[in-house]
């Protein structure tokens, strides 16, 4: 007789951006005449720049010639993809990283789930409090998490790290030792960002405990300031303690695309295991690759047009983090993020439960946010906005938002 996997019932609810999705289309549904705005999800808006679209077009060509034709993708990603990001996104930068130290993958979403397949369940995962909600959620289905605490919206086996305004949401070195330390930066869903002193001391401590930090650079893209590192590979000793995500989503609007990766450097041993070794035999049975159009698309990111375009359309976004930070700051709000990454956080006003503020907010103003309660207990009371609708939409919405005068 078959079972199911047990720990998927231990899960509260569905996925955070599920729940938004299916709140905004009832009330879609009500209220037929309403012009919702989504500044929900972080899902891009703009298409796909000239310069992705050539290459698509003509990797869609030679896949229509028996000469160029393309089967099965190499299980690590086609080479020309793995050099450019090595070079460009790496070296360039002064990273000790190789082509071969590269996965390729449909996008740093799947990634993120997935790494943590290749620990014991026994790893202790800690976590930043808020957090993206896919890094607790994979490891709930994988048994790792103990049990869930309605009342504390925690779990008993996962250290929690809280970033709130007093710390100017950065996380602290946790009390208890971790084996698996999330990280991500610039932040989903703060905005915040660390130096790179700070990530140092990251970095020095999972080496001194011997645990591995996943490092989510989703956001990279959206760095503006000199301090902020771009990789965690811009820190000494990274190498034996990290592992890095990379997403084309927000950089160069792939979310509909997907394309991702993931760095794993060949001197990070764990229990005597190179878990490049691990990931690349996961990698080999699990997955056959992103499709060659694809990865073609990709490497067209890093040309110079491309970079000239997409640093356009990342401009675009940061226009309207832009015009959500100074609106709602000059209406009274408590304001942070924006300035290196697309998300603005925004305290509720009124001391408002986060679910009580995104249904006020979307019967008042039929504009869309996300409760910051869905990424943790430390995002109860705020809520975030993302800069990745359109310029008009943006502006109508902050405009909207400020006519109910809170
Ligand atoms: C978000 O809104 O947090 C992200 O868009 C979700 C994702 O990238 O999967």
């Amino acid at each position: 007789m078959a079972h199911i996997n047990q720990e998927y019932l231990k899960l509260p609810g569905s996925y955070l951006f599920s729940t938004v999705g299916r709140k905004q289309r009832e009330y879609q549904a009500a209220h037929p005449e309403a012009k919702v705005i989504r500044l929900s999800i972080g899902d891009v808006t703009l298409p796909l720049a000239p310069v992705i679209l050539d290459a698509m077009h003509k990797a869609v060509d030679e896949m229509g010639q028996a000469e160029s034709f393309k089967g099965y993708a190499p299980d690590l990603g086609y080479e020309f993809l793995r050099d450019v990001i090595a070079k460009k996104d790496y070296q360039e930068r002064g990273c000790d990283i190789s082509a071969d130290e590269i996965f390729i993958s449909d996008g740093a979403k799947s990634d993120s789930a997935n790494i943590q397949e290749i620990f014991g369940k026994d790893n202790k995962i800690a976590v930043c409090d808020p957090v993206y909600p896919v890094y607790v959620d994979s490891n709930v289905m994988a048994g790792r998490t103990g049990v869930y605490d309605v009342n504390t919206m925690t779990w008993s086996d996962v250290i929690y790290m809280p970033c709130t305004a007093e710390n100017g949401f950065a996380p602290q070195l946790p009390k208890e030792t971790p084996d698996i330390i999330y990280l991500c930066f610039p932040n989903n869903p703060t905005g915040a960002t660390v130096t790179r002193s700070q990530l140092q001391e990251w970095v020095d401590y999972a080496n001194k405990v011997g645990a591995v930090i996943i490092y989510d650079a989703a956001y990279e893209a959206y760095i503006s300031e000199e301090e902020v590192p771009h990789s965690i590979y811009q820190c000494e000793g990274a190498r034996t303690c990290a592992i890095e995500l990379r997403s084309f989503s927000k950089n160069a609007g792939f979310t509909g695309v997907r394309l991702g990766f993931t760095v794993i450097p060949k001197d990070l041993v764990v229990d005597n295991t190179k878990l490049h070794s691990l990931w690349a035999r996961r990698h080999g049975t699990k997955y056959n690759g992103a499709p060659y159009i694809i990865q073609r698309a990709g490497e067209a990111v890093y040309s110079p047009e491309g970079q000239v375009q997409l640093k356009e359309q990342v401009a675009y976004y940061m226009r309207n983090a832009a015009y959500i930070y100074e609106g709602l700051k000059s209406a009274g709000f408590k304001v942070s993020g924006g300035v290196n990454a697309p998300y603005i956080w925004i305290e509720t006003p009124g001391n408002m439960g986060s679910w009580e503020f995104f249904d006020l907010l979307l019967d008042k103003a039929q504009v869309v946010c996300t409760p910051g309660a869905g990424f943790g207990p430390s995002g109860e009371g705020y809520f975030r906005m993302t800069a990745f609708g359109s310029y008009e939409n943006t502006v109508e919405a902050v405009e909207r938002i400020k006519k109910l005068n809170f």
